[in-house]
């Protein structure tokens, strides 16, 4: 089982924050840090779209991974799916493209408040998850990566109960077979001083990190806390 077992991947997801020169300084910083960061833990930074060049020269060579582009690419984020009209079907239709294209995707799946309250959290991921993967075989899922984000978690500081997030992790694990070895990342309200307790959990391989990721001190020590567990 022990080859099995998923790697840990912390993923820094600046959605529409830092231009590139803001960029620049940022990873002007981090990546002098970077060496000394757990060497287990893969590294994903993920800027906006018009920062990706200005990353890309400057993680070239680097540990530190680059997402949107070339190696990792997040999709379904619930802020897509309610601002932007990204569905269950076209989630799985870049799914399967970015798979075709030697992308690995890091698809985010999540429930409501109202969906939580009425008991549908797990009908509700459970749900994302199979239309995500439809069409995709059990040996392409050891290619992508999963973000368990509870959406009234995401940006609010109200971070879900660690073991609560574990038990939902382990029922998205269950539902297709070839999940065993796929990364299951916990997003929302993750930061340095909750991490490790999230790590600690059985089901979680990692994080999906929004607002703390914006600080290259602070995404640092993060990455170094998670793996304290
Ligand atoms: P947050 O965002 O860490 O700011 O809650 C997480 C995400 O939206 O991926």
């Amino acid at each position: 089982m022990s080859d099995k077992r998923p790697r840990t991947i912390v993923a820094g997801n600046w959605k529409m924050h830092k231009t590139a020169a803001d960029t620049v300084a940022y990873l002007e910083r981090f990546l002098v840090r970077a060496p000394a960061l757990p060497a287990e833990i893969e590294i994903v930074i993920a800027p906006p779209f018009p920062s990706l060049p200005a990353a890309e020269v400057m993680l070239r060579g680097t540990r530190v991974r680059l997402g949107a582009q070339t190696t990792h690419v997040i999709l379904g984020h619930s802020e897509r799916r309610a601002h932007c009209g990204e569905t269950d079907a076209s989630v799985n239709s870049k799914v399967r493209t970015a798979l075709e294209q030697g992308l690995t995707p890091i698809v985010a799946v999540g429930e409501t408040l109202e969906q939580r309250k009425a008991g549908r959290t797990d009908e509700r991921v459970v749900a994302q998850i199979r239309a995500a993967f439809a069409g995709v075989r059990s040996d392409e899922l050891r290619r992508v990566a999963i973000a368990y984000e509870p959406i009234w978690a995401i940006g609010t500081g109200e971070n879900c109960d660690p073991a609560e997030a574990d038990r939902v992790m382990a029922a998205i694990r269950g539902v297709l077979d070839g999940l065993d070895a796929t990364p299951i990342l916990y997003g929302g309200s993750m930061n340095a001083g909750n991490v490790a307790s999230y790590m600690a959990q059985p089901n979680v391989n990692g994080g999906l990190v929004g607002g703390a990721s914006l600080d290259p001190d602070g995404f640092a020590a993060l990455v170094a806390n998670a793996a304290l567990a």
